[in-house]
């Protein structure tokens, strides 16, 4: 497991959120996750190529019309209302950044199914045991301060035999010591307590009385999403006044 040096604690994770809200709907949109690019989808934009990931991940939940679920770090719901739209299902969709959940509830809410949006710590949440059919966590996990607890209120609050599809941010088992040093930086930058390797999470979850159907590493399909992000910062760097005014007004935080 890579972990920050700095203590990181769940409000430094909403304060986040909040701050960076602007900036992370200009520069990733909706959708605050990779995009997957394979072979079939080569040409895809990165809003096709977000949507493809998601696709991805869910595809292998035996999702049924009336489904209850859980979209565990849900950013600004995107996640949330396209699943109750393809699937007729109900999501409860939970964040930790007030300004992502209001900015969630401004969107058309989905035709079929339905989604409610709650400000709440996945670690001690309110959901009751037993009361999901599936549950969603895309790339939330590595900002979770305790990984072991976010397996063990998965396996409390879905219904025995519920199947979750995770989208997790890994590391490899054995990173040089500059790749520790620059993950380390990542965490701390990006307020993620910590990233395990995938080996892991897939024991951790076991521990908590999972059983793994599929593990995919998708890395090289994801990583394009990077270069397109770069892209677009320093592009709003040049353009946009106001990026600037930002990173200099919390350059000393
Ligand atoms: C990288 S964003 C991903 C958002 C969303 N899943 C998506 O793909 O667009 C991480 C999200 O996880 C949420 N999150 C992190 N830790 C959480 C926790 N302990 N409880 C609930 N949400 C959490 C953050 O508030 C944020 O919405």
């Amino acid at each position: 497991m890579i972990t920050a040096k700095i203590p990181l604690a769940t409000p430094d994770v909403a304060r986040h959120y909040d701050e960076l809200d602007e900036f992370y709907r200009d520069v990733w949109g909706d959708h605050v996750h990779h995009g997957l690019w394979d072979d079939s989808h080569d040409d895809h934009s990165v809003e096709e190529a977000t949507l493809h990931l998601l696709e991805r991940v869910t595809s292998r939940l035996p999702l049924k019309p009336g489904h209850r679920l859980a979209d565990i770090g849900c950013g600004y719901g995107a996640s949330s209302r396209w699943l109750a739209n393809h699937h007729n299902v109900h999501v409860t969709a939970l964040t930790l950044s007030e300004r992502q959940a209001a900015h969630a509830r401004l969107a058309p809410p989905p035709v079929l199914g339905s989604v409610e949006y709650l400000v709440q710590d996945w670690l001690e949440n309110s959901l009751l045991d037993a009361s999901l059919d599936a549950a969603i966590a895309i790339e939330s996990l590595a900002h979770m301060t305790d990984k072991r607890r976010f397996f063990q209120q998965l396996h409390r609050t879905l219904k025995p035999g519920a199947h979750a599809a995770l989208a997790v941010w890994t590391v490899a088992p054995d990173p040089n010591w500059i790749e520790q040093r620059l993950l380390e930086k990542i965490c701390e930058e990006g307020r993620l307590p910590g990233m395990g390797t995938l080996q892991e999470y897939e024991e951790l979850a076991k521990d908590c009385g999972f059983h793994i159907t599929e593990a995919t590493d998708l890395s090289a399909q994801v990583e394009r999403t990077w270069w397109i992000i770069a892209r677009r910062v320093l592009l709003g760097l040049f353009t946009k006044p106001r990026y600037l005014r930002f990173i200099l007004s919390r350059a000393f935080r």
